[in-house]
């Protein structure tokens, strides 16, 4: 297996070293390919990210991704949104689920519609007046309904929209809807706004969400709050050729380069990749390495303990390579 490792920028570079260590661990004969993307290199060469960077990635299975710096200027399109849609990876999958010291007990999945949105790049902007323009299609909600629908064990698809306000959460709505009767799939549907608030009041009830690309990327860093942090929080992007998995978080400017990033979000990134690529009993082997790191109490600043990025991963590799 051939995996494009994208470190990015701030703490991607200091994250994904730990869930390469946990790869090599667990994947010694995949091959690396480094490529260097992101708004460092912006600032440097003028360029995020080339078309040439676009091929080489496309000729590796899969993708392990940091985080990318992407300050609000004009002329810089950012990195993650360019990849997941020249990739067409149409599905991204959040899983929350509490561990030992999480303040919430929770087990969801968002399942987050990734191509389209407000975020398609559409914008009519002039001085005075900008417009940014929400497309959402038919075909983009029924394959995003679909995969939420084939999740393993669902037993309640909760759909979120805002339907009574905006016609394309009502096509959104109805394509889902339709879907899950087609699937047999418990469902019900939730006002965005009502969700946000649910979300906090009682999260256990949760199962398996799908929504529109800016809600699901809202609703997201909520939940992440539920279960501990963004330090604590995997994805993957999925199409049906190509997959990325990266942490929720961002490149966390404020604590970049202190060596105190908690790693977890990463390592746990690297574990979807592993259960994706077909390694199922070697993913539940980092997932047994991370919650004994945890109850060990070898933890970051942002889960309260006193521990370096560095010392986590130590921490996990050590327990892998004794299983
Ligand atoms: P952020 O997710 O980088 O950070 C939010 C807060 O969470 C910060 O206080 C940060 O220190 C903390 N945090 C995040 N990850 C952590 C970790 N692993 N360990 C400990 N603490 C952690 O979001 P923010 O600050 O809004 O964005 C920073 C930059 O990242 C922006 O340029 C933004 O555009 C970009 N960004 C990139 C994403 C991506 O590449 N997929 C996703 C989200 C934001
Ligand atoms: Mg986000």
């Amino acid at each position: 297996m051939k995996i494009a490792v994208l470190p990015g920028d701030g703490i991607g570079k200091e994250v994904v070293p730990i869930a390469v260590d946990v790869l090599r661990t667990m994947l010694p004969e995949a091959e690396y390919v480094y490529v260097d993307v992101g708004h460092e290199r912006f600032t440097r060469e003028g360029k995020a990210m080339t078309n040439e960077d676009i091929e080489t990635i496309k000729k590796c299975d899969c993708i392990l991704f940091g985080a990318i710096t992407s300050p609000p200027k004009k002329c810089y399109r950012s990195v993650i949104l360019t990849l997941r849609q020249a990739l067409d990876m149409y599905a991204n999958v959040r899983p929350f689920k509490s561990c030992s010291i999480s303040p919430y007990k929770v087990d969801f999945t968002i399942y987050r519609e990734n191509c389209e949105d407000l975020y398609c790049g559409m914008e009519d902007v002039s001085d005075d007046q900008v417009l940014s323009t929400r497309k959402i299609t038919r075909h983009a909600s029924e394959r995003i309904a679909r995969k939420a629908c084939g999740h393993p064990g669902l037993e309640m698809l909760t759909i979120v929209h805002k339907a009574n306000v905006l016609r394309s959460c009502e096509l959104f709505r109805d394509v889902c809807i339709d879907i899950a009767k087609k699937a047999g799939v418990p469902y019900e549907e939730m006002l965005v706004d009502a969700m946000a608030y649910n979300l906090i009041r009682n999260p256990s009830r949760f199962d398996v969400i799908v929504t529109t690309n800016l809600f699901g990327d809202i609703l997201s860093d909520e939940a992440a709050a539920l279960i501990g942090g963004l330090g604590l929080s995997p994805s993957a992007n999925i199409g049906d050729r190509y997959a990325l998995f990266e942490p929720v978080h961002g490149s966390a400017p404020d604590i970049a380069g202190k060596g105190i990033a908690n790693p977890i979000a990463a390592v746990l990134s690297a574990k979807m990749l592993l259960e994706w690529s077909g390694h199922r009993a070697k993913a539940e082997f980092v997932q047994g390495a991370v919650d004994r790191t945890i109850s060990n109490g070898i933890l970051t600043p942002d889960m309260g303990g006193k521990f370096k990025t560095e010392d986590v991963g130590l921490s996990i590799v050590k327990h892998l390579e004794s299983q």
